[in-house]
């Protein structure tokens, strides 16, 4: 590899020769003057060519400069406010290493985008357009921030296993495979694990891909999508609230600070981000009915909230607003009662601003033995496969609490994307597992 400069440095070149290497995302003419847009990963870059300023043999290669043609050009880097990214390169050199010939996405620009639906077959190639582009370099940045905000409070992060022996989150949703000749399951929520994990250090968190085998087609569900649960010792149900709280400030500050870009070509409306400020409003689920059946919603005390009631109640609220103390029948097994009112939860989720709906799920844990067995038998699951998660309660039980936020529809949010197909470099979805 021999040395060439990538988009995003130029700046520090203006006046200097350098080469690039990328490929042709747009290009155009008008008489004597070409443009030519590369983008080489890091950036976008406006090209220009004219004619006798540019050797003929290179001003001529304009026509096979088509879309996605990889190329490496040389000129000199020149200061342009006008320009995005503010340069411009003057061509003297073009160089062609790869042809592209109908590539199959043709114009698909931030004007003219025909319906996703169209363009997931072509996911591998559809990734390299400029939307889809921001939204990986904003799902980067808020994956980073979820490991600094951790880190920085002295969690350790615990990886959780995928192929797991029992179920989490129920047993409607798994996705069942042989594990020489046993049953085995692939993850739902690593939550479990980090039971154990937190009981040895205190404060852990797993950041991976979890699983549901759900038979819901929305604009809200994946079959596989990435989840990070920290797990706290020694925490109750408000310690997890308030950390939660904190990393989503942390993650939008973070996005703000560093993708304001991206966000530009994804047209978001950033004020509405400016926003996402502590406090959030906490509002129980009781309190969560009553607004709905305020707004004409049939639904009743013991119902569990659809797409549509969660869209209802955070369209209340201009930050995300967080619901707790459910009753217990619609929440996992595994979460502790309210000793004040023993048919709630203790449980908490946080719906995101803008009809965006759930993004935290998250509850005090069960910590007594004797309980936890009873809701095992409660809710029909094999105690043999839970022996170990009881033997927490066994060997010095404490108080414990998490939660997980689900990573593709927190950059839904962010990015003010209508469907979570687009959040996830290759979509897994009902019955759509191409490419
Ligand atoms: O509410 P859930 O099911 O909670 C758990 O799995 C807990 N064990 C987490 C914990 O306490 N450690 O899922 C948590 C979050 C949801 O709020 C949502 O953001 C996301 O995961 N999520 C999905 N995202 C995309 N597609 C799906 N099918 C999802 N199911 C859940
Ligand atoms: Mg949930």
């Amino acid at each position: 590899m021999g040395k060439f400069t990538y988009i995003s440095d130029l700046k520090k070149h203006i006046g200097e020769e350098v080469e690039i290497r990328g490929w042709i995302y747009n290009k155009r003419s008008s008489g004597k003057v070409r443009f030519v847009i590369v983008r080489d990963g890091s950036g976008f870059l406006q090209c220009v060519m004219v004619k006798g300023q540019i050797d003929d043999k290179y001003f001529d290669l304009f026509d096979e400069l088509t879309l996605e043609t990889s190329a490496i050009v040389r000129g000199k880097v020149r200061e342009d406010e006008r320009a995005p990214g503010g340069v411009e390169l003057d061509l003297n050199y073009i160089e062609i290493v790869g042809k592209s010939e109908n590539f199959p996405i043709p114009k698909v620009r931030e004007d003219n985008i025909p319906d996703p639906g169209v363009l997931l077959p072509l996911r591998h190639l559809w990734l390299r357009t400029r939307r889809q582009w921001a939204i990986m370099r904003i799902r980067h940045t808020i994956e980073k921030a979820i490991h600094d905000y951790f880190d920085n409070l002295g969690f350790i992060r615990i990886d959780s296993p995928i192929l797991t022996p029992a179920a989490c989150e129920g047993t409607t949703t798994l996705f069942e495979t042989d594990y020489f000749g046993e049953k085995a399951y692939l993850s739902q929520s690593g939550q479990l694990y980090q039971e154990a994990a937190c009981m040895a250090h205190g404060k852990t968190y797993c950041f991976g891909p979890t699983f549901r085998a759900e038979k819901s087609k929305t604009r809200r569900h994946l079959m596989e999508f990435w989840m990070v649960e920290p797990e706290i010792a020694y925490a109750e149900l408000p310690d997890v609230m308030e950390n939660a709280e904190g990393l989503i400030v942390y993650i939008v500050e973070r996005v703000l600070e560093t993708r304001q870009e991206e966000l530009k070509i994804l047209e978001r409306d950033i004020s509405k981000l400016e926003r996402i400020k502590k406090p959030f409003p906490r509002i129980t689920y009781t309190e969560a009915i009553e607004l709905l059946q305020k707004k004409g919603f049939n639904i009743k005390w013991g119902d569990d909230f659809g797409g549509d009631e969660e869209t209802a109640i955070s369209e209340e609220f201009d930050k995300p607003v967080i619901v707790h103390r459910y009753p217990a029948k619609i929440k996992a097994f595994y979460m502790k009662r309210d000793p004040e009112n023993p048919e709630l939860a203790l449980a908490m989720d946080i719906l995101a601003p803008e009809g965006y709906g759930e993004i935290v799920g998250g509850s005090q844990r069960e910590d007594d033995l004797q309980t936890l067995i009873q809701r095992i038998k409660e809710f029909n699951l094999p105690q043999e496969a839970f022996e170990w998660y009881l033997d927490l309660r066994r060997y010095g039980s404490v108080s414990h609490s998490g939660y997980g936020l689900g990573l593709e529809r927190t950059v839904a949010w962010i990015c003010g994307l209508r469907h979570v197909r687009e959040t996830i470099p290759f979509p897994r979805m009902l019955e759509k597992i191409y490419p």
